[in-house]
């Protein structure tokens, strides 16, 4: 019997940079006494991302969801959005809040992402475009979904809430579509607190982004449009400054986190990891499991509630799916039988815990409880 840990072990734990480091991008604040509205930090921010993404536009926001609204809006998406209901509820929310409808479209059951031989099938008259998702950083197949994109004039939009730093061929994850959205929210490898992006291609689109962020203000007598306050301020963006710093050194640990939870779990029957495929740099943002209760002996439901007992909290993660919500059940793209790799996916997926502390020895032990738990079967 392999013993509990004495602390909850959780399925993340937030990068906090050295609090001297912090300290000294608020005293330049101070100095400044320039708390939001495209101050020095936001700018630097703003900078940094750019670079470390490789992409030629980007748009800071107060969080993720709020940037992924304003994309939705600023491409003039209404009528009818494809997405996929293996996701966050911020996804199918971005769609609806702009005044559109969600479809939900079944998934690949490899990537777990929008499968493209689905989506032709779904565009009618009203469908104005497509929202789809990084899910874990896995990349969507961007090629076909562009090529579906362009046949039929729709509008591409990426939820890279999960992808900081994915890169397809080495390319980086946000250059993609006509625009791709980030969260920097806590649970993220690299965040602000709160916080998103939103990358794009060419400044007429990222001034369309800064103007919705900022009530829609086009210059002190002028609203051009109905905007939102969806600024980043200077405090999330000195935040992000100093945990930026310390996104390579997370990295190195996170994935030596994965690849010890590999080793571990190799040959565990009825068990498969979900991975990028070959030619992708991963973000290293999850550490999915996938539980087949007929190979492995018992249901995800069941390993996830027996870890708890080894004080191991993993996370059902994206369980139930969207279309499950009350407030999307009732579409007609919602009905289960239409999405049999999603329903299938949401009950066998299991994220496990992934953070740069978290100690190999932790990691071997999570490992064996996993085997522990097929044994007592
Ligand atoms: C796939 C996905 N989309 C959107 C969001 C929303 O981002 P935020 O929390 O920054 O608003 C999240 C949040 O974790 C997410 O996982």
């Amino acid at each position: 019997m392999i013993d509990r840990f004495d602390e909850p072990i959780y399925v993340t734990r937030p990068v906090l940079p050295p609090l001297a480091a912090f300290q000294a991008r608020l005293a330049e604040v101070w100095s400044t006494r320039w708390l939001t509205n495209a101050g020095e930090q936001h700018e630097q921010l703003g900078r940094a991302i750019r670079n470390y993404l490789e992409v030629p536009e980007v748009s800071l926001f107060n969080n993720g969801t709020i940037a992924l609204l304003a994309a939705v809006r600023a491409l003039g998406m209404r009528g009818e959005v494809i997405t996929t209901p293996f996701t966050f509820p911020a996804t199918p929310h971005a769609i609806s809040w702009s005044g559109a409808t969600p479809v939900f479209c079944d998934i690949d059951p490899v990537r777990l992402t929008l499968d493209p031989s689905l989506v032709e099938r779904l565009i009618t008259p009203k469908t104005t475009g497509i929202l789809a998702v990084h899910v874990y950083g896995v990349p969507c197949d961007v090629r076909a979904l562009q090529a579906i994109a362009d046949r039929h004039g729709l509008k591409l939009v990426y939820d890279a809430a999960h992808a900081f730093g994915t890169r397809i061929d080495g390319v980086g994850i946000g250059n993609f579509g006509d625009a791709s959205m980030f969260s920097f929210h806590a649970t993220k490898l690299f965040h602000t607190a709160e916080g998103g992006a939103l990358t794009c291609g060419t400044s007429e689109n990222r001034e369309k982004f800064d103007h919705l962020k900022n009530f829609g203000i086009l210059n002190q007598e002028e609203v051009g449009e109905v905007g939102i306050n969806g600024k980043m301020n200077e405090l999330q963006a000195a935040l992000g400054l100093a945990v930026l710093d310390c996104v390579p050194e997370e990295l190195i640990r996170r994935r030596a986190v994965i690849a010890r939870y590999r080793d571990g779990l190799r040959g565990v029957a009825g068990l498969t990891i979900v991975a990028e495929p070959p030619g992708v740099e991963s973000s290293c943002q999850y550490f999915v499991v996938r539980i087949d209760r007929h190979a492995f002996g018992c249901s995800r439901d069941v390993v996830f509630e027996r870890l708890k007992q080894y004080n191991v909290f993993a996370r059902k993660y994206f369980y139930p799916l969207c279309s499950d919500y009350e407030c999307y059940r009732t579409l007609p793209s919602s009905a289960p039988g239409r999405l049999p790799v999603a329903t299938e996916a949401a009950d066998q997926v299991l994220c496990l815990p992934l953070y740069g502390a978290l100690p190999l020895t932790a990691v071997d032990s999570i490992a064996n409880m996993v085997r522990e738990i097929q044994e007592q079967a």
